[in-house]
């Protein structure tokens, strides 16, 4: 048993227990807590505003499975080829997708009370950002990684996790424009298909970012240089 899980899990930060406890993500979406972005909180600071009871959500947790193989490895590179191809794929994949359903939608229902004016483009402007910051980390930062740990690696680390807070600010406005999943009850297949794959891309969003500011990152730790070392990183491209 590691040194961490012997600490009580209402200490632990959202994001340690993501990395110590195989399908906690799970419980914490299911919670509303954000255990990406929001990673370094403390479970016990955690819950409060979502207002849920610390007592259940740590039952639940330790009823988890601390055994359960990962279904992700640890060692940076193997980390980063998962990241890969697992998350930077499939968001290239699925979300020009998302973005015809949206329009679709949009422009079919566009009389109902419920339809989720403005989600096409808020989808368009997430894809591009995604692009952005997934071409940034495979042509610096994850290079950088496989060459090994220096200290010039704090400041694109520090940059990619400044755009993560942003995705997961894109990522709450989405969530609000797609009425967290609720469908009316007359809703074609479409509207039917473009909430699952917007609920899919958030789960995936989140894990994604899970993994690089909670798992990859801190093994690169280092304290910030005095002048930044490495400019390509602040300009899209
Ligand atoms: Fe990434
Ligand atoms: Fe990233």
């Amino acid at each position: 048993m590691s040194k961490s899980s012997a600490q009580p899990l209402e200490d632990m930060r959202l994001g340690e227990i993501a990395v110590l406890l195989p399908g906690a993500t799970a419980v914490f979406r299911r919670f509303g807590l954000d255990f990406c972005c929001g990673g370094d909180v403390l479970l016990a600071d955690a819950v409060r505003e979502p207002g849920v009871a610390l007592d259940q959500i740590v039952d639940e947790l330790r009823r988890l499975d601390q055994s359960a193989p990962s279904s992700h490895p640890r060692e940076p590179a193997a980390l980063i080829d998962h990241i890969l191809e697992r998350y930077h794929e499939t968001h290239r994949r699925e979300l020009p997708e998302l973005v015809r359903l949206a329009q679709k939608v949009e422009r079919v229902h566009a009389s109902h009370p419920d339809a989720p004016i403005g989600l096409a483009v808020a989808l368009e402007h997430m894809a591009i950002e995604l692009e952005t910051h997934m071409q940034k980390e495979e042509a610096v930062l994850f290079p950088m990684m496989r060459m090994g740990p220096q200290p010039m690696i704090a400041h694109p680390i520090a940059r990619m996790r400044l755009e993560h807070d942003d995705h997961g600010e894109r990522l709450r406005e989405l969530e609000t424009l797609y009425r967290h999943g609720r469908l009316p009850e007359d809703a074609c297949g479409s509207w039917q298909a473009l909430y699952a794959g917007v609920k899919k891309l958030a789960d995936d969003l989140m894990q994604h970012i899970h993994l690089e500011n909670n798992l990859l990152f801190p093994q690169f730790a280092t304290d910030l240089p005095a002048t930044p070392i490495c400019p390509g990183m602040a300009n899209p491209g």
